[in-house]
């Protein structure tokens, strides 16, 4: 079997090009799977995973149950919200306790960046990052590259823009770098506030007007506004961030032209995507969130038990 060169997942920064298409192809295999009427192999039978979720969360953490439950894994989930976390106790202890229930993989939310890095550094146990802070979000990265691979048939000389609140962006980082590996053109178009300083150090196309990143683009991959990350006020307000950097359908129908418009969700409806443009024929939004299942059995299966 073919394996990643890591044994963790916790960014997409550290992957090779290879390791991205070795999950692809596995994830391919993976879909077929799901879409069976038996949608269950043996492959984990003997591996427990702890999906621990520090962070709210619907997606990533529905994905990465489903995942493991198709694969046949044990698995036991725990939320900080109804935890002894909220007694007191630390990150370290609370993930020492659970791996003394012989853990094998756990699955990590965390709303500090770097907590998976943290995490490997201190235990035994293969780590998936499933978002942390504002960093990486290292599967739904995969997950969005599949599914435009699995829409235009490559994602190598495609042009991905990603537009939105890119600075509290984890999903922005993740994708920049897994489209950027897989030879893709990549640009962000945000107001000047919700762009960080060091973006074009990441070699990506900077675009202010969103009109313009349309009219360059074939896919849009739309983010929302992070309000629970914003300590100070980024834009005068909501409306006025609608007016000026809101998509809906008529301009995506007026482009004259195909796109595909992204979406990592949860989609706040009228403020970044109005819903006939989320709900349109151009919106694959769906079909991402089929995809990370397959996707997420993939990077599992391929972790499980790794020692590289
Ligand atoms: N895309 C994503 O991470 O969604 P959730 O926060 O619902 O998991």
């Amino acid at each position: 079997m073919s394996k990643l060169s890591q044994r963790h997942l916790l960014g997409i920064k550290n992957l090779t090009r290879e390791d991205l298409e070795l999950i692809f192809e596995t994830a391919d295999n993976f879909k077929e799977v799901i879409n069976r009427p038996i949608k269950k192999v043996p492959s984990l039978r003997d591996v427990t995973i702890a999906n621990i979720f520090f962070e709210n969360s619907t997606r990533t953490r529905l994905s990465f149950e489903l995942a493991e439950k198709r694969l046949s894994a044990d698995v036991v989930n725990f939320s900080a919200s109804n935890s002894s976390v909220k007694k007191g106790e630390t990150l370290l202890d609370t993930v020492h306790n659970i791996l003394a229930m012989k853990v094998d993989m756990v699955v990590m939310r965390h709303a500090s960046a770097g907590a998976p890095h943290f995490l490997a550094r201190h235990i035994n146990a293969n780590i998936i990052n499933a978002g942390d802070g504002t960093h990486e979000h290292p599967t739904q990265a995969l997950l969005d590259a599949f599914s435009i691979r699995e829409k235009l048939g490559a994602v190598s000389g495609k042009k991905i823009a990603i537009i939105g609140d890119i600075l509290h962006s984890r999903v922005a980082l993740s994708n920049i770098f897994a489209l950027q590996k897989l030879g893709a053109e990549v640009m962000v178009c945000a107001p000047p506030t919700l762009l960080p300083k060091y973006i074009s150090s990441l070699g990506v196309k900077v675009e202010l007007e969103v009109q313009k990143a349309l009219a360059w683009c074939d896919v849009a991959n739309v983010l929302r506004i992070q309000l629970e990350r914003q300590q100070i006020k980024y834009f005068p307000s909501l409306r006025e961030y609608s007016l000026y950097y809101g998509i809906n359908k008529k301009m995506l129908d007026d482009l004259k032209k195909e796109i595909v418009l992204m979406h990592p969700g949860p989609i706040n409806r009228g403020v970044e995507l109005s819903s006939d443009a989320a709900d349109s024929h151009h919106s694959i939004i769906l079909d991402q969130v089929e995809n990370g299942v397959a996707v997420r059995m993939a990077v599992l299966y391929l972790l499980a038990g790794s020692t590289n």
